[in-house]
């Protein structure tokens, strides 16, 4: 018994397809409605397909067939719908909030070497000391011969020098001191300089040391300077670094280019494992060389030893930035690791 005429339910899929074509959607919400209306679980062709079990027989396939098409059709609607939808969100996204907070801006920091650097500067700065930087690339005659290092010098060796290739001529220069030569060579006494800058030698990277390093030189000649002033200046420079109570001690040493010469050492302590490494034990850290210059230096550069004399140091950056900020292997200070570096953002 068929309870259901075909026109009637043809009718109703008209109507139906009529419905569908008028479609649109505009929001989020409408889109859900739509999906409910035509694909959801009580959808309309719920209502259609519980008529097609009544119909007689030979409309039936001609009913499932106009039902199917009806499905897909608001299947491939509701697929438009959507991605022209996704299509306007995200053309939404991208215009500009301005109520949006900022993105962080991540300052940079200072790499430690530089504000040591920047520190010794401002320290020598305070006590009429002026800034004399030079090249790194330098010739024999300014590193060497006239700082009055003999040609057998083992500190020419090419052990410890990196040469300009296929050049013995030129080189990296092993140390500031060179700069004293150029400064001496060029300007008149008094003369009152640092050099910071950095010096390169063929060494064999360690905890301790490092094949390329900075140094700042220091300089300063005038009629009657002493072994007195120099001592003093080096512990003024010792106290504003490290603190009234710091504790140094200068040491005898040999330089050619200085005479007398000294070292100087600063007191590291021996509280932990890195101390004992970095002090060999001794609790001490070795800073700076320095002396006297040697006549013979101030004759090679056209000064007078007679009316004129000075002293000069050489002092070791990266040892005193393991000094100050604690850190244990001087390779840190190479590897350029963000997280190492960051720690000294505020300093
Ligand atoms: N140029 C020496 C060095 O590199 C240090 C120094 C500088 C010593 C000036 C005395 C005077 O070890």
């Amino acid at each position: 018994m068929t309870t259901v005429d075909w026109p009637t339910v043809s009718k109703q899929f008209s109507q139906v397809a009529g419905e569908l074509e008028q479609e649109t959607v505009s929001s989020v919400e409408s889109l859900e409605q739509f999906r409910i209306k035509y694909l959801g679980t009580k959808s309309i062709f719920k209502d259609l397909s519980a008529y097609l079990k009544e119909l007689p027989a030979e409309n039936r396939k001609e009913a499932g067939m106009m039902l199917n098409r009806l499905k897909v059709q608001a299947e491939t609607l509701f697929q438009n719908f959507q991605q022209q939808f996704e299509v306007v969100s995200t053309t939404k996204k991208n215009e500009i909030d301005l109520t949006a907070p900022g993105y962080p801006f991540e300052l940079g920091s200072r790499h430690p070497i530089s504000i040591v650097m920047n520190q010794i500067i401002d320290i020598f700065k305070r006590i009429g000391f002026t800034i004399a930087e030079d090249r790194e690339i330098e010739d024999d005659w300014h590193n060497f011969t006239a700082l009055n290092t003999p040609d057998d010098h083992p500190a020419r060796d090419m052990q410890d020098t990196f040469y300009i290739k296929n050049s013995i001529q030129y080189l990296l220069r092993t140390h500031t001191s060179p700069v004293q030569a150029r400064v001496m060579t060029r300007d008149k006494p008094p003369i009152r300089i640092i050099a910071p800058g950095r010096v390169y030698r063929n060494e064999t990277v360690s905890a301790r040391s490092h094949c390329q390093f900075h140094q700042v030189e220091g300089l300063y000649i005038d009629e009657g300077v002493s072994f007195a002033d120099m001592k003093q200046t080096l512990l003024y420079y010792a106290r504003e670094q490290y603190g009234p109570n710091v504790k140094i001690r200068l040491r005898p040493s040999f330089f050619p280019f200085t005479e007398p010469s000294a070292e100087m050492d600063v007191y590291y302590g021996l509280a932990d494992e890195t101390a004992h490494r970095i002090t060999k034990g001794t609790g001490w850290l070795e800073i700076l060389g320095c002396g006297m210059v040697d006549p013979a230096v101030l004759i090679n550069c056209g000064i007078d030893p007679e009316k004129y004399s000075g002293f000069a140091f050489g002092m070791g950056i990266e040892r005193q930035v393991l000094l100050k900020y604690n850190v244990p292997d001087i390779r840190m200070l190479f590897e350029n690791d963000v997280r190492f570096l960051r720690q000294f953002r505020s300093i």
